[in-house]
This record gives C-alpha cells, sequence and structure tokens, in this order.
C-alpha cells in the first residue's frame, strides 16, 4: 500500500504503522478507555448497492473537498487511488483507525460518518474515458462564479455528527490523495443538529426559513427513480451539483416579514404554503387573493421550482455555511446547495434555468461557486469505490 507514496512519506508512514498510543481494549482495538455515548459509536454502513452520504439523513457536519490531478496520474494510478480511499473510508466510518493513522483515538466516535466520493471531468480525461464525464453546467444569468469554489477533478465528500471525528476522517483522506492530486477547495457546512432538531424533520437555514420541505423521501419508488442512475457504469450511483450560494443577510434582515414570505411562497415559522396551514399541505397555486392576484406569486421560489413529476425532482441535501464576518461585521454566509439526481441535464437544469429567469429569492442570494461529480455507485465489501470506470 506505502509503495504508492513518495520516498520521505514511505518513512513517515512506516514510523506511524508503530503501536498506536492508545490503550488496547481486550480485542486489542485502540480504545481510549472513555465511555462512549451511542451518537458517538452511531454508524452508517458504508457498504452497499449506493454511496452512503447520498439518501443517509443528513449529519450535522459536512466537508465538501474538491481537489485537482497532477499530471501523470493515469487510469491505473486512479485505480490504485480510490482502492486505497475505499480502505480507508471503509475502516473509518466503522469507527476503526485508517492503517498508518497517527491518531487513531480520534478516529473511535464515528458519529454516523460518511465519506462519498466523485468523479469530475477531469478524472474521466485523466482515465481515457473522457465520453463518459459528467457534462458541464451552461451558464445561468444569475452566476457569479468563482474559479477558487468552482470545478475540481476529485470530489471527497465527508459528513459526520461531530466536527472532530469529521476533521480526522478528512485529515486521513487528504494524507493519501496529496501525492495524487493537490486541493482546489474545501467547503465546510453545517445544519441544525439531532439534538436540536429530530432527524426527519426539516432544517432551517440561514435566512431563517424552513428548507428541504420538497424533497424525495429515502425508500420511496420517487426517489429510487429521481436519485439513483439505473444503467452503464454508473448504474447504482448519481451526480452532484454543489452550488455554493452567498446569501446577503443584511439586505434580508432589512425585508420585512411579508415580503420574505411572498418571495418563498410560504410561512417563516411553520414552513406552511402561504395557501396552507401546515408544512407538509399541497401549495394551492390557483389560489387567488382579494385583490384577484394569485396568493402564491407566479414569481415565488417554489412556484419557478416546482416540478410537477415527483420521480423527476431533485434531492435537495443543503448545508449552511459561515465563514466569519467582514471587517463590518458582515457574515459571509450561504448554502452550500448539494443537488443529487439520476439526470443533470434532465432534472437540475431546467429548475435552475427557471430560476435564473425569474425567482423573487434572487434579490438576496447569488450562486459563486459551482461544480458537477459523477458519484459513483457503492461496493461490495472486496470492492472499491469507482471500480466500475477504472478496472
Ligand atoms: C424549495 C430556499 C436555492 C430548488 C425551497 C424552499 C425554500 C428554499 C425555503 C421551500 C421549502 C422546501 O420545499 O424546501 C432556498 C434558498 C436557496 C435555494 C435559501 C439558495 C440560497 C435553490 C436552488 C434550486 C432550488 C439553486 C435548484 C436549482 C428548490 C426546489 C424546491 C425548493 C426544487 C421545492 C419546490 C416545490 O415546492 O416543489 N427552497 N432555495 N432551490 N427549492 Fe430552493
Amino acid at each position: 500500500r506505502r509503495g504508492l507514496l513518495a520516498g520521505g512519506a514511505v518513512a513517515a508512514a512506516a514510523a506511524a504503522c508503530a503501536p498506536v498510543s492508545a490503550v488496547p481494549d481486550a480485542a486489542g482495538h485502540a480504545s481510549t478507555g472513555q465511555t462512549p455515548l451511542p451518537g458517538g459509536t452511531a454508524v452508517e454502513p458504508f457498504h452497499g448497492v449506493h454511496q452512503a452520504g447520498v439518501a443517509t439523513s443528513p449529519q450535522t457536519f459536512a466537508v465538501f473537498a474538491g481537489f485537482d490531478l497532477r499530471p501523470g496520474s493515469d487510469r491505473t494510478a486512479l485505480a490504485r487511488l480510490m482502492r486505497l480511499l475505499t480502505d480507508d473510508a471503509r475502516r473509518l466510518t466503522r469507527g476503526e483507525p485508517a492503517l498508518a493513522d497517527t491518531d487513531a483515538e480520534l478516529a473511535l466516535l464515528p458519529a454516523r460518518l460518511t465519506v462519498t466520493f466523485g468523479f469530475g471531468a477531469g478524472l474521466f480525461e485523466a482515465a481515457g474515458s473522457r465520453h463518459l464525464a459528467p457534462r458541464l453546467l451552461p451558464a445561468f444569468k444569475v452566476d457569479a462564479l468563482q474559479p477558487r469554489w468552482s470545478g475540481g477533478d476529485l470530489l471527497v465528500q465527508v459528513c459526520a455528527d461531530d466536527r472532530v471525528t469529521l476533521a480526522h476522517a478528512l485529515r486521513v483522506l487528504v494524507r493519501d490523495i496529496r501525492s495524487f492530486a493537490s486541493v482546489r477547495w474545501t467547503q465546510h457546512g453545517f445544519r441544525q443538529s439531532p439534538q436540536v432538531r429530530a432527524p426527519g424533520t426539516t432544517q432551517r437555514n440561514l435566512m431563517g426559513q424552513l428548507d428541504g420541505t420538497v424533497n424525495p423521501g429515502p425508500g420511496s419508488a420517487d426517489f429510487d427513480r429521481a436519485v439513483w442512475v439505473r444503467d452503464g457504469w454508473l448504474r447504482g450511483g448519481t451526480t452532484l451539483v454543489l452550488r455554493r450560494i452567498r446569501m446577503d443577510l443584511e439586505k434580508w434582515d432589512a425585508a420585512d416579514r411579508a415580503a420574505k414570505e411572498f418571495s418563498v411562497g410560504r410561512r417563516l415559522n411553520t414552513g406552511a404554503p402561504l395557501t396552507g396551514r401546515a408544512e407538509t399541505d399541497e401549495p394551492d397555486f390557483a389560489a387567488l387573493g382579494p385583490s384577484g392576484l394569485p396568493v402564491i406569486s407566479e414569481y415565488a421560489h417554489i412556484r419557478r421550482a416546482r416540478v410537477a413529476d415527483p420521480g423527476m425532482r431533485i434531492l435537495r441535501r443543503a448545508y449552511n455555511y459561515e465563514d466569519g464576518l467582514s471587517p463590518e461585521g458582515r457574515p459571509d454566509a450561504g448554502l452550500l446547495f448539494a443537488s443529487y439526481q439520476a439526470d443533470v441535464a434532465r432534472q437540475f437544469v431546467p429548475i435552475q434555468q427557471r430560476l435564473a429567469e425569474v425567482d423573487l429569492l434572487n434579490q438576496w442570494i447569488t450562486p459563486i461557486g459551482s461544480a458537477v461529480f459523477a458519484i459513483p455507485p457503492g461496493c461490495a465489501p472486496d470492492g472499491w469505490i469507482g471500480e466500475t470506470l477504472l478496472s
């Protein structure tokens, strides 16, 4: 395994293979001697038909890391890399240290850790399979994209309910990626945690809206049709469109509640459509107000984003981001809008095109980053992620 690393790194890795300083338990495994809580030991299965981290009930923390392949990372090298990363991910998600893990104790509380890999256009090029690459998105007129948040040949998405677990997993994975690729961007996100909002309920984004109400439900036939690819090398996989969307929260603060609710077509407190009482009520797009105008505006976000066929919806698994304050005290905040769908061109693009044309929400939001990845299928215990493309 370590034959992959450059000379100096081999010595360092060999030294790191020495027994970890953690206290071994009866079975000889590393242990901290502390009593963990159920949230810490909770495991999301790594192996299966699909990669974890898509249908998985969203964990509290996420990091999306985009990498650029180094010249010479050909198909054989990529297969080696993906074998290594699969091995890391399978161990870490079980709560076991990766091979040569220098901080083994940090691996012991998986906290529902998932590691999800994605392949961008450049990886297909490097593998000699350009014809299979996901198509790039068209330019949308709302876009103000910055190269520092866009593109990338390889994606690593790490999610966990614990930020320390997440940091350690990312560090382990990046250590193995470094000789094959350089980091292009890292984007950290967070959601309301299971301590404050029960799993399966809708989270609030930083504009205060309940965000994620109308979404395919995992386990349903509509979800399977909307999200998973049904044939070819990507069978059992999906695609990810990751958009970094900045929110102008100062401007949002200046809007009154009625204008905020009108822009989306839902109430801020309950998330109910303006024509209903409960979050799950169907919006009545035909309902007219006293002035004869539609209660849910023609330009409201939910009307513009609506997809009639539930099997053609996108899966929104968004995370908030907040990257500190400007000297004037303005938050650099927004949404890491992660959209999973079987077919980018047929599902994501038409929605984004409609929203780019007209959406009242556009007054406060601006896409500043964009990337598209194929998310390969999952693998069996003796397999590796990417084998259907690279072996
Ligand atoms: C619905 C907020 C960007 C697609 C919603 C809802 C909110 C919301 C509050 C209503 C509740 C729900 O069903 O989740 C936002 C914010 C965004 C954003 C704050 C950016 C910062 C986008 C983008 C897309 C999108 C970029 C797709 C390209 C949808 C869809 C729905 C939705 C498909 C469900 C519509 C329906 O009722 O059928 N969004 N959204 N949103 N949004 Fe967004």
